[in-house]
């Protein structure tokens, strides 16, 4: 039965593959001549295949370029190239086969051929068991940096780096959701997309309340890095309120002289009453400034001799909370537990250069998954709300999800305290989140927050009947706070996934705050002063918890 039901659907597909033209030319290259008639083109995707780019080819012009693993024998996917623009045009799509599978006869034996077809239908209901329920993260594909958060009439923008066409790292466009809570997100439609100077790599948005750039009062300026043959900063405006941009005719706006130059992060400088921009630039972050977004001037550097240089230095952010200024610096590889991580710098700032006498390095979370964090632009109340991904570059592309990869952490409201003469972030769940809080339920599940009052030395276990667990504890007297995923579920795709974190918490903690998820741990000293941010796999959700030393509390989370 269940074979027969395989083969009326192979047919149905080989069906409509039919009408394609697919011709292959020699050498990987494949063209396939169709009349666009439906809204997407659907592609099948393998993962492990050798990659593939699609030149889209509409009366003799370039449409579009995209790179896409085009499924060899086996598929693990589909993703939808919108053809809708074309309908009723006869498109050529002209495939250039990586690798070394190319010569004719093992191209034409790949199964994509018969398995592309055009269809009205992409179907995004969530298929996956680990798909987080309040983190945000896309409809499918891959995405990886928060990009351009900014808030305004009400609503949160979150730009983020996407792949629409494969679930791991390419073709990097701007997705974009909204949300009124930082909670519920809207997928919108994507809002920047690659151009002949390149992909379209993280940046920030900024509201124009003045009109000094002359899109108009309150438009949305987006910078991203263009990163095509060399890394070059590129503006984008939106006159309505942030939903679809327009690139800046004179673009780039910045040109550098190294290859690692990307990133940047606007904000208005009060003080100065000018903006700044601050980029990464190789193991240094650049700062510059501007009156009216189109012309920068270069004010001065930092990075030579501070905190932790054992790999690249990306996007950056440049925050006053309170009277001190926070320098944020993601890092990869080189990262606390390896690979990726956000450290970070509080010192002065006077709106040219940046700085600190803070010597020892300091890390915003102390667990493996956070990374690229930035804030919101314009939040309200004067708020500095960051998000993070929360993933690591060490095995992003490969944990065990398909149909979507990667979620960004929950939201986190920044601050700054001093223990024994040093100034420190504080990082506090967002107090959105509260509203989230339902029923006190007497074991975990699988969307969860567990409050833990400390009495003393404390100790959690949080398991399932498959014997994986996660511990997480608390010694009072060396005020070490650590988590154990080693055992937590599935860590076959990485050998740098096992890991215990560990942190001092500064002045000690009273109170933590844990949020479960499916897939990821939050660990917050409820104060903030330290945070832990883990993924982990579980074959089945953790139903148990053993705790000693403390009073647990857990509350069933809804959206
Ligand atoms: C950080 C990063 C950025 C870059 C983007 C590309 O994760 O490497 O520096 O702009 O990802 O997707």
């Amino acid at each position: 039965m269940k074979r027969f039901i395989t083969a009326l659907v192979a047919a149905s597909i080989a069906a409509t593959a039919t009408a394609q033209q697919v011709n292959f030319a020699g050498n990987g290259h494949v063209l396939i001549k169709d009349k666009a008639e439906k809204q997407f083109l659907m592609l099948p995707v393998q993962e492990d295949a050798d990659g593939a780019n699609i030149q889209v080819i509409v009366n003799n012009a370039q449409q579009q370029s995209l790179n896409v693993k085009l499924a060899a024998g086996h598929v693990d996917y589909y993703v939808p190239l919108d053809i809708s623009k074309f309908n009723g045009k006869t498109v050529v799509f002209d495939i250039d086969i990586w690798g070394d599978k190319k010569p004719t006869e093992k191209v034409k034996n790949y199964v994509c051929w018969k398995e592309i077809s055009q269809s009205d239908n992409f179907d995004t209901k969530n298929k996956e068991k680990f798909r987080p329920e309040y983190h945000h993260t896309p409809v499918y594909g891959w995405m990886n940096d928060p990009n351009g958060m900014f808030y305004l009439d009400g609503v949160y923008h979150l730009y983020y780096q996407w792949n629409p066409y494969g679930s791991q790292w390419e073709n990097m466009t701007w997705g974009h959701s909204t949300s009124t809570d930082l909670i519920n997100w809207t997928a919108q439609p994507s809002a920047i997309v690659p151009d002949a100077l390149g992909a379209i790599f993280s940046g920030s948005c900024v509201v124009d309340k003045n009109n000094t750039a002359g899109f108009g009062t309150n438009a949305v300026i987006a910078f991203y890095t263009s990163a095509g043959r060399n890394q070059v900063q590129s503006m984008a405006y939106s006159t309505d309120g942030g939903k679809t941009f327009t690139k800046y005719e004179n673009n780039p706006v910045i040109i550098g002289d190294c290859p690692d130059f990307r990133d940047p992060k606007v904000f208005w400088n009060d003080d100065l009453k000018a903006w700044n921009l601050i980029l990464a630039a190789g193991q240094e972050m650049r700062i510059y400034s501007s009156n009216n977004l189109k012309d920068w001037k270069y004010e001065s550097s930092f990075g030579t001799g501070y905190g932790c240089h054992d790999g690249v230095w990306e996007c950056p952010d440049l925050v006053k909370i309170n009277d001190k200024w926070v320098l944020l610096c993601n890092i990869n590889p080189g990262g606390i537990y390896g690979g990726s991580a956000t450290q970070y710098f509080v010192g002065d700032f006077d709106g040219k250069r940046f700085t600190t006498n803070q010597k020892q390095t300091l890390w915003l979370d102390y667990g493996k998954d956070h990374y690229a964090t930035v804030t919101f632009s314009n939040a309200p109340q004067n708020r500095h709300i960051a998000l993070a991904w929360m993933s690591n570059w060490q095995y992003a592309n490969n944990v065990p999800t398909k149909q979507f990869r990667s979620a960004n952490s929950v939201p986190r409201d920044m601050g700054i305290f001093e223990a024994d003469g040093i100034y420190y972030c504080t990082s506090k769940p967002s107090p959105e989140l509260l509203k989230m809080r339902s029923s006190i339920v007497k074991n975990p599940t699988e969307i969860c927050e567990i409050v833990v009052d400390i009495k003393k030395d404390t100790k959690i276990t949080l398991s399932n009947t498959k014997n994986e667990y996660v511990t997480i504890s608390y010694d009072t007297k060396t005020q070490l706070l650590k988590f154990d995923r080693r055992h937590a579920g599935d860590n076959s795709f990485s050998s740098d996934f096992a890991a215990e974190t560990f942190v001092k918490v500064p002045s000690g903690s009273k109170q933590l705050r844990i949020f479960v998820d499916r897939c990821s741990i939050e660990l917050f000293d409820s104060q903030g002063k330290a945070v832990m941010t883990n993924l982990v796999f579980p074959s089945e959700s953790y139903s148990t918890i053993i705790a000693t030393g403390c009073k647990t509390t857990i509350y069933q989370l809804k959206k």
